[in-house]
């Protein structure tokens, strides 16, 4: 996709981070813009400043984790502009912690936004795109976590191997029956984003137990005390809009902002064919 004036760009988790770049970056090349966020009042001051960008656009209310909101929102954004043309499954969240200990509940949660919630968009979305025939995009955000792995972040790491894979395998089957939708799916190591307080964002059913002694737990803070770090000294957000648009236009799939990870990446595939195993000194060491 390389023509972007006019056309109709929907983003997932648009108030905050990655999402609100997006939407900068679509109202910079005068496109249509469909806000959408489960945190109402993020997205309504989230969609107020794209407006004053002089950008056309609305703001819908959505839980990816839900399927009848994505489709309220693939609906809506059909009623309002008759089209979608780029598609961002971003909207996610991180809970760190021992996969013996986390709850459930955590389980449940990050799996329903971070997996689901590109499921979702696939099915909601891609029969859209796929009956107008036009040159359309989906970027789904995965992590560079989901290239490799690292201690005590089971949860995290299940569910963005899960979202390179599934970009992957629908990418193909695309392929296979010459579409004109692209995919790409963006792999960011830590970015000073929102992220680490995602459980302000937790829908209601998800919402933290105050009777679980987990939360209370030493592995809980741990967690949260080292997401706060690495992602308050992560890369400035700045320059990722473009370099995502850059790869939409170049129809790049992999799109890798973090380059000096590249090694940890080759390593674990090579460990794996060597038949090399995995250890944690190779962390603890780090
Ligand atoms: N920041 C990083 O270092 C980093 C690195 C790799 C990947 N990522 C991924 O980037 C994506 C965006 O995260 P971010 O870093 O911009 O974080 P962020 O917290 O700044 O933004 C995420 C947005 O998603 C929204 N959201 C959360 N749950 C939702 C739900 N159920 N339905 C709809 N919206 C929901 C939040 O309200 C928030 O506005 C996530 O998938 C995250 O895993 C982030």
């Amino acid at each position: 996709m390389k023509d972007f004036k006019g056309k109709v760009a929907v983003i997932t988790g648009a108030a905050n981070g990655f999402g609100f770049e997006y939407a900068k970056e679509c109202a910079n090349r005068e496109m249509k813009i469909v806000m959408s966020d489960i945190d109402k009042n993020d997205l309504e001051n989230a969609t107020k400043k794209i407006k004053e960008m002089g950008a056309e656009v609305i703001s819908v209310v959505t839980d990816v984790s839900k399927y009848e909101d994505v489709k309220a929102l693939a609906d809506k954004t059909l009623d309002e502009f008759d089209s979608v043309d780029l598609l961002f499954n971003n909207a996610g969240v991180v809970a760190a912690g021992p996969a013996w200990e986390l709850p459930l509940n955590d389980w449940d949660w990050i799996i329903g936004v971070n997996v689901y919630g590109i499921i979702h968009g696939l099915k909601a979305f891609i029969p859209i795109m796929l009956k107008q025939d036009t040159p359309c995009h989906i970027v789904n955000t995965a992590s560079v976590a989901g290239l490799l792995t690292t201690p005590n972040m089971p949860a995290y790491h299940t569910t963005k191997h899960a979202s390179v894979a599934i970009t992957e395998s629908v990418n193909y089957s695309l392929q296979a029956r010459n579409s004109k939708i692209k995919m790409s799916v963006f792999c960011p190591g830590f970015v000073q984003t929102d992220l680490d307080n995602s459980d302000r964002h937790r829908p209601e059913r998800f919402k933290i137990d105050p009777n679980n002694p987990y939360y209370e737990s030493k592995s809980y803070k741990d967690g949260l005390k080292r997401g706060h770090h690495v992602i308050n000294t992560g890369m400035p957000i700045d320059s990722i809009g473009q370099s995502v648009f850059i790869a939409i236009e170049e129809e790049q799939f992999y799109i890798l902002t973090h380059p000096h990870y590249n090694p940890v990446i080759g390593k674990r595939v090579k460990d794996m064919l060597e038949g090399v195993n995995p250890s944690a000194d190779f962390f603890l060491n780090r």
